[in-house]
């Protein structure tokens, strides 16, 4: 007997349609979670094991006790917006305006997912390069969306233009790329830029360029922004996130630099979606953003322990595969003398943590049909003893 009482004998969640196709939890959280039971190094998930500048630390605590705590104005505070506009003209030569141009987000993810439900109505189809960063196609299938999957190249993951071109259709209204790559580390040419701009230019499908490794780049390679080709930035959201480039990677801020009729309908999205992002880091990395030297010199510091961990995957059966940049380094398994190695990525990922002692993250969680390739992805934004550790367990394979 139910009246007005607080009490239902049968009271029952309601049962709705899901919005999103069943995706599990992630093999990221998987790898974190059994590195972590058995113990293992983790050079699983990217992210790094040292602390960042003290120097940022303390710029953020100096915003905080200024009372710098409240809502900032929905787009960014004016300080980083200013610094981010200036450091994108100084290194790719094109001025956004910080006032309608340039956005402050929750992290790349926030940008990406409020970039892509700002342009993609139902139906439309985006394109997207795997393998590719996990967020992009449930974003795309949130919005409502048609993922269209080309692959890059396998075994040097450069972009396959012709099979691009083949995709496009009258419906698709965008592509995601990413360069540096996540899990590849292959970074586009400035040829392979131009094929694109030449390849949009008589369309009108917009482009969302992830470049949060923009800074991780190693020599002879550069980092080619799509800021730096006019029809490309014509039509460009340019996603890029503080966490990768000052070893943050918790704070979760990013921004996004696009023409100012593509930042108004972002914002339309952003206002509420998280509508501000917090104050004080912002204030913070202003500040330490008037010194370029600590992302000039990230490339110098991530090619030493690139070329330490390569060195010493060298002397493994692990078969090295092109670092050209980000801190993730992809090997071949397919000359181990272990059987394992023909279990599959991910069971050979889950061995690897648990009798080896190394945490590992398949390539086929990068592909939505789960293509296996016999090649796994190591982070090595670790300490120098960390990845030490992690190569002398390696070497026993
Ligand atoms: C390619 C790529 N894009 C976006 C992100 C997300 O960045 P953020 O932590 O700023 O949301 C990552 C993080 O690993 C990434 O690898």
């Amino acid at each position: 007997m139910t009246t007005n009482s607080e009490h239902r004998m049968n009271a029952r969640t309601p049962v709705f349609p899901s919005k999103t196709t069943d995706m599990g939890t992630t093999i990221f959280t998987v790898m974190s979670a059994l590195a972590t039971e058995k113990g293992a190094v983790n050079l699983g998930q990217g992210f790094p094991d040292f602390a960042c500048d003290p120097r940022l630390l303390d710029l953020v605590n100096d915003a905080m006790r200024e009372g710098l705590n409240q809502y900032p104005p929905m787009t960014g505070v004016a300080p980083l917006r200013e610094a981010v506009a200036a450091k994108i003209e100084a290194l790719y030569g094109r001025r956004y305006d910080p006032v309608s141009e340039i956005t402050v987000t929750a992290g790349a993810t926030q940008a990406i997912l409020t970039a892509i439900l700002a342009i993609v109505h139902p139906g439309d189809e985006v394109i997207v390069l795997e393998p590719c960063y996990d967020s992009y196609v449930p974003n795309i299938e949130l919005a409502g969306g048609v993922v269209v999957r080309v692959p890059l190249t396998p075994g040097s993951f450069r972009p396959d233009f012709d099979r691009i071109a083949a995709a496009i259709t009258p419906k698709t209204r965008a592509i995601l790329i990413n360069s540096p790559h996540n899990p590849s580390g292959m970074v586009w040419t400035r040829e392979e830029m131009l094929r694109l701009q030449e390849i949009l230019d008589p369309t009108n499908i917009l482009l969302i360029s992830d470049e949060v490794y923009e800074h991780m780049v190693y020599a002879p390679n550069r980092h080619w922004s799509a800021a730096q080709f006019e029809g490309l930035a014509a039509r460009a959201f340019i996603v890029s996130s503080f966490g990768k480039t000052y070893h943050v990677t918790g704070w979760k801020i990013g921004t996004v630099a696009a023409p100012a009729s593509l930042s108004a309908e972002f914002r339309k999205i952003h206002q509420f979606n998280v509508f501000t992002v917090n104050t004080p880091m912002q204030h913070g990395l202003a500040r330490y953003m008037a010194d370029p030297s600590p992302y000039l010199d990230l490339p110098a510091f991530y090619q030493r322990k690139r070329d330490l961990f390569r060195q010493g995957l060298a002397q493994t059966k692990f078969r090295l595969l092109p670092g050209e940049g980000t801190y993730f380094q992809c090997v071949d398994i397919s000359g181990l003398s272990v059987p394992e190695k023909n279990l599959g990525e991910a069971e050979f990922c889950k061995w690897l943590t648990t009798e080896v002692g190394v945490a590992a993250i398949p390539l086929s969680a990068f592909y939505g049909q789960g293509f296996d390739q016999q090649v796994i992805r190591f982070c090595f934004a670790k300490k120098d003893e960390t990845l030490q550790l992690a190569l002398q367990r390696l070497s026993r394979l």
